[in-house]
């Protein structure tokens, strides 16, 4: 029997989000229901991230904000928390072959002071080889909290007051935008968090204000282009009305 093809939707090109935060979330379980270690879970993560990213590339998206380690994520048991920077170090090692022809610029937000000389290294090469790229900027967000970067923000221009190089009347909703680790990115249009949980665990709380949310429960390693581009459909749907009428 023939069956007449589902119209499928197409992505509206004009009306790609610039933003697109994501919480890379599900690793473990995904590593879990297959018998392997969590690492094993992170690992293939990491592989995911570069495939949406290029996608994301490919189809016009401005940044990519991706959420890698939290502030909170120092709780989770030593062996973990040094598999991940094991995974991180290595990641970032091999930013020729990851990144090589991508045209993506990496850069790393969030609290780097926590993190080792080692991996500061390496995070500083892998920003200056991508450096010179055109295309999306991955943010990734590692030691990141929204509240962190909220205190931080407000800490420096209580600084700048105090110093008498600021006034209090000079602050505003955009100085504070301006001391976000976000400040040279477009405004987040989208934020993604798979693997069935609703809630955004301390990422980009600032940002957040008027971005749409899509949730889905694919665990992140899982999560595909076609994923991806089903959430912007979903996006292009919506009726973004900032308040208005
Ligand atoms: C997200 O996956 C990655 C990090 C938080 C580093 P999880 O490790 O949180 O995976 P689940 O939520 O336990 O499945
Ligand atoms: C959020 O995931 C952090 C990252 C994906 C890096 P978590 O797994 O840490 O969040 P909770 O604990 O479920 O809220
Ligand atoms: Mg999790």
């Amino acid at each position: 029997m023939f069956f007449k093809k589902k119209n499928r939707r197409k992505l509206d090109m004009n009306n790609i989000p610039q933003h697109i935060g994501i919480i890379m979330d599900g690793n473990g379980r995904w590593a879990k229901k297959r018998g392997l270690p969590r690492s094993a879970g992170h690992r293939m993560g990491a592989e995911t991230l570069k495939k949406i990213v290029i996608y994301c590339n490919k189809i016009g998206v401005k940044c990519v904000t991706a959420y890698a380690f939290s502030t909170e994520n120092w709780n989770r048991p030593k062996s973990e928390v040094d598999a991940l920077m094991d995974l991180l170090y290595t990641y970032l090692g091999q930013v020729e072959e990851q990144f090589k022809g991508t045209n993506v610029i990496l850069r790393v937000i969030g609290d780097r002071s926590a993190l080792s000389d080692k991996i500061n290294a390496a995070i500083d090469h892998a920003e200056e080889y991508t450096s010179k790229n055109t295309g999306l900027v991955l943010n990734v967000a590692l030691n990141y909290g929204g509240r962190a970067e909220i205190t931080r923000a407000a800490k420096s221009l209580a600084e700048e007051i105090a110093a008498g190089r600021r006034t209090l009347r000079g602050v505003s909703e955009q100085s504070l935008s301006e001391l976000m680790y976000t400040a040279n990115s477009p405004e987040v249009d989208l934020i993604i968090r798979p693997s069935g949980e609703y809630r955004l665990s301390n990422f980009l709380l600032w940002q957040a204000a008027y971005a749409e949310f899509w949730f889905s429960n694919i665990n992140w390693p899982d999560f595909s282009e076609k994923d991806m581009e089903q959430a912007i459909l979903d996006y292009q749907m919506r009726n973004r009305r900032f308040g208005k009428v």
